[in-house]
């Protein structure tokens, strides 16, 4: 049987991974998956249930996981943001979730983001991917995506403050016990901090044809 085409797409938070990864599925004709959104949900309904994430067991909550809980608009909010992190390095959490994605592409693959898809969930993916950029230029995208006025006069001040916690979530990501964010030894770096969004996802494209052309003729 003809291997389904994962792609997986890894790195800091507000790296570009999901825009990126959205426009790769659409360019191809996969279906996407937002795997952050997955812990965000567990870190929601934690929140929801008045639960420390920090302290408390997320079992219960990752279980009633599904992709309709994916759909809720109050998932990017840097309360969630921590909760989604804290969550995430509970190991139990991480194997109740690790079905889900795999049988989200196994059979007619996709493209899926995250911190860990192409050393944990994925590691026979085709095309493996880790985008990242400077904290300075993720924290300006961020902000610029969250904030209600660009031309706020204590900009400078606002976007620092998404910098440190930006920083602060990588330090927890890539520190903990239990797939800690980290490229994979065969990932493919895209450095975004001075590209378009146009030009990384030529780029990635570059890389997913130059792969499954050089398998056809591996
Ligand atoms: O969008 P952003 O890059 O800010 O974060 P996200 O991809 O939505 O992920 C939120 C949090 O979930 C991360 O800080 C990680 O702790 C966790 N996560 C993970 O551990 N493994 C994944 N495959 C995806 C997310």
């Amino acid at each position: 049987m003809k291997k389904a085409l994962v792609i997986a797409i890894d790195g800091p938070a507000a790296a570009g991974k999901g825009t990126l990864a959205r426009r790769l599925a659409a360019a191809l004709g996969l279906p996407y998956l937002d795997t952050g959104l997955l812990y965000r949900a567990v870190g929601r309904r934690m929140i929801d249930a008045g639960l420390d994430p920090a302290t408390h067991p997320a079992d219960d909550q990752a279980r009633g996981i599904r992709l309709a809980d994916l759909e809720r608009d109050d998932l990017r909010v840097p309360e969630v943001d921590r909760a989604a992190s804290l969550v995430a390095a509970q190991q139990a959490v991480r194997a109740i979730l690790v079905d889900t994605q795999r049988n989200f592409a196994i059979a007619g693959g996709g493209v899926l983001d995250g911190r860990d898809i192409g050393t944990v969930i994925f590691p026979d993916a085709t095309v493996k991917l880790f985008v990242t950029a400077s904290t300075q230029a993720r924290a300006r995208r961020r902000w610029e995506q969250m904030a209600p006025d660009l031309e706020a006069p204590d900009r400078a001040a606002r976007i620092a403050e998404v910098e440190a916690q930006l920083q602060a979530r990588d330090d927890a990501d890539a520190s903990r016990a239990v797939a800690p964010l980290r490229a994979a030894d065969d990932a493919v770096w895209i450095d975004t901090d001075d590209m378009t969004a146009d030009e990384v996802l030529d780029e990635a494209l570059r890389i997913v044809r130059q792969r499954t052309g050089d398998l056809k003729t591996g």
